[in-house]
């Protein structure tokens, strides 16, 4: 959790490994392997998967056709076999029908014309047939009806294993009624300021960020008060600048 610009969807597409970010920390490790060495691809072969604030439409290549090209190169690269057109097929019906998804939408172009409540299933539905190892999710629950947020939570829950860490990037505390995290952090300005059980993140849905800005500004971090409070979370933002320096 974190306010608006605070630095969340910056770390999730570090560790995913997006390039238009310059990693000057001494350290970026998964599962004993150092990241700054793999590319984005190798990266998600590994197990790392990342659903995205905003979803790319991309026209021209179909969601099915996708799904299935990524889950075979992650089995490939597990050394399984891997899926036929019907066998994916059949599965990842069986997914997308326990996400409220119709086939229509396994048909269309990748995300092309999908409601925002769509994409953001579509992510989840993917998350579900990629089994990663670290699944981060940047705001999934952002544009969802109410029935879908319950639907999507529970499609993180069957996801729950102690195999996988899931890192859920939300501003609501509702969400966390149904996906009650182990641990809640607060990055502001870049960095962890806080860490703590749910009960944090009931404090803050009472008391808002303002206390930690305050003590995280006492504490010397590099971080200003309401100095990077001005972009409104639901507008995609312009593409990003090549190699932004984060630490
Ligand atoms: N290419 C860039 N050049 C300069 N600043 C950038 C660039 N990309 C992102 N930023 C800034 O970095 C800060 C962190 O952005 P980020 O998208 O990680 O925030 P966030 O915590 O995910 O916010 P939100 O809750 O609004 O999604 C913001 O102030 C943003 O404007
Ligand atoms: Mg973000």
């Amino acid at each position: 959790m974190g306010p608006n610009g605070s630095g969340k969807s910056t770390f999730a597409q570090v560790l995913a490994g997006r390039d238009t970010y310059q990693v000057v920390a001494d350290e970026l490790s998964f599962q004993g392997r150092d990241l700054r060495q793999m590319p984005p691809e190798i990266r998600a072969r590994e197990g790392i998967f990342l659903a995205f604030q905003y979803p790319v439409e991309i026209p021209g290549v179909s969601n099915l056709y996708f799904l299935r090209a990524a889950v075979n190169a992650v089995r490939a690269h597990r050394g399984l076999p891997e899926l036929d057109a019907v066998d994916f097929m059949s599965r990842a019906r069986d997914e997308a029908k326990s996400l409220g998804m119709d086939d229509a939408m396994l048909k269309r172009s990748l995300n092309e014309g999908f409601s925002g409540g769509e994409k953001k299933r579509n992510e989840i539905l993917q998350m579900k047939l990629l089994e990663p190892r670290l699944a981060i999710l940047d705001e999934s629950d952002s544009g969802l009806d109410i029935d879908a947020l319950r639907i999507v939570a529970d499609g993180i829950n069957t996801m729950r294993s102690v195999d996988r860490a899931i890192i859920v990037v939300t501003h609501y505390q509702r969400l966390l009624n149904y996906v009650v995290p182990d641990r809640v952090h607060v990055l502001i300005g870049g960095r962890i300021i806080r860490s703590g059980s749910k009960e944090l993140a009931m404090e803050l849905e009472e008391k808002g960020y303002g206390w930690l800005e305050e003590q995280a500004a006492a504490e010397g971090s590099e971080y200003k008060p309401g100095a990077k409070r001005k972009r409104d979370s639901a507008q995609p933002r312009e593409k990003p600048q090549p190699s932004r320096k984060v630490s």
